[in-house]
């Protein structure tokens, strides 16, 4: 077994004056903030996570607070952090460790935190390392780039062997002291040293016999997904509103991409879309008229949406017999608490500061 016997060390005199020791979910081993945050930092960086945190926890200080809150509440506060399927698994694990562990982490037991919703093996490890200080390996993103270079391990992580490599080389890495200050300091080494690009080799204190940084590899790894075009998904959408400037909104079905969240009626074609219409509002003939295009990239696909305008005549509250329970008329004037899709939420912002007009103009009624 190859051990890196001062790697640790190294890494740790480094973290001792340049690690991230005051962000606003540090300075405790309560493990309530500490997994709330680790959730919103998967695939998201500190400086964009920051304000939806202490949002989060202004309004839910407490795991109870979380638990007892409704799932659409959880989702406003989470919309526009992205990869939502986070809050549905941050709620639903607010509710079994409130019913199953009378609301105390298993932190304790590894494997029993990797069997909550949305916490995987590196997020357990991460959370047991912050609150107990017991050893265990993480391996985010970060981490699994300072692995591929520092071990110099080819291949895309997301193969398995090539992910067990990183998790041997993580395994060898990481000490039996200071085990808490070692798991941030290589998170924080991954982010502010070890970057994707231009890292900063010169300052690294693990550089010395670093593989990559040897053999000048370091724009060669990790391994990129090996390419395959991500397709292209079309569909047109209806932003329909009413005299007193509501927006209908219908509430996406779960599970599914955007679940629980509330976007405009969509279609594949604009032919479903007037079909749509005409059964769902056969009081009303709609003229649509084109509007602007938004597009959104997903992991699996770029979604493109040819927005179509139209217009009710009558005030929203005068439609009421006809709003079913997933129906909502929106007006963003007066947003209220409920989760928009980044896309959508763009779309009303920018309306809103006057450059993309949602209604229709006079040269284009
Ligand atoms: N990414 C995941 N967890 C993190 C943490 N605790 N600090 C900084 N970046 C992180």
């Amino acid at each position: 077994m190859t051990t890196h016997p001062n790697f640790a060390t190294r890494l740790l005199t480094w973290f001792d004056t340049q690690g991230r020791k005051h962000l606003p979910w540090q300075g405790s081993n309560d493990p309530y903030p500490i997994w709330l945050s680790e959730i919103m930092l998967q695939q998201t960086q500190v400086s964009t996570v920051i304000p939806y945190y202490q949002r989060f926890i202004q309004r839910f200080p407490q795991l109870p607070d979380l638990a007892a809150a409704p799932i659409d509440e959880v989702l406003h506060h989470w919309a526009g952090l992205g990869y939502y399927a986070r809050a549905h698994h941050l709620h639903r694990c607010a509710l079994q460790v409130r019913d199953h562990y009378q609301g105390e982490f298993p932190v304790e037991d590894l494997e029993a935190l990797k069997a909550l919703p949305g916490i995987g093996p590196s997020t357990a490890a991460a959370v047991q390392a912050f609150t107990t200080g017991k050893r265990a390996v993480i391996l985010d993103g970060n981490v699994k780039r300072v692995m591929a270079r520092h071990a110099a391990i080819h291949g895309w992580p997301g193969q398995t062997q090539v992910n067990k490599q990183l998790w041997q080389a993580a395994d060898h890495r990481t000490p039996h002291q200071r085990v808490a200050n070692y798991t941030q300091a290589i998170m924080d080494l991954g982010a502010l040293v070890c970057t994707r690009s231009r890292p900063q080799c010169d300052v690294c204190p693990v550089a010395t016999d670093c593989q990559a940084n040897r053999q000048q590899l370091t724009d060669q790894l990790p391994s990129p997904r090996p390419k395959k075009n991500r397709p292209i998904r079309l569909s047109h959408c209806l932003l329909l509103h009413t005299a007193d400037e509501h927006y209908l909104l219908l509430q996406r079905p779960s599970p599914g991409i955007w679940a629980g969240l509330w976007t405009l009626p969509e279609q594949e074609t604009k032919t479903q879309l007037q079909h749509w219409h005409s059964q769902v509002l056969p009081d009303h003939q709609l003229t649509l008229h084109e509007g602007q295009k938004l597009s959104h990239a997903f992991t699996h696909f770029e979604w493109q949406a040819q927005l179509w305008l139209a217009s009710l005549p009558c005030r929203h509250t005068e439609l009421g017999e006809m709003t079913k329970p997933d129906w909502l008329w929106y007006n963003p004037k007066q947003a209220p608490k409920l989760g928009l899709p980044a896309p959508i939420q763009r779309l009303f912002m920018l309306s809103h500061h006057g450059q993309a007009p949602l209604t229709l103009d006079e040269e284009n009624p």
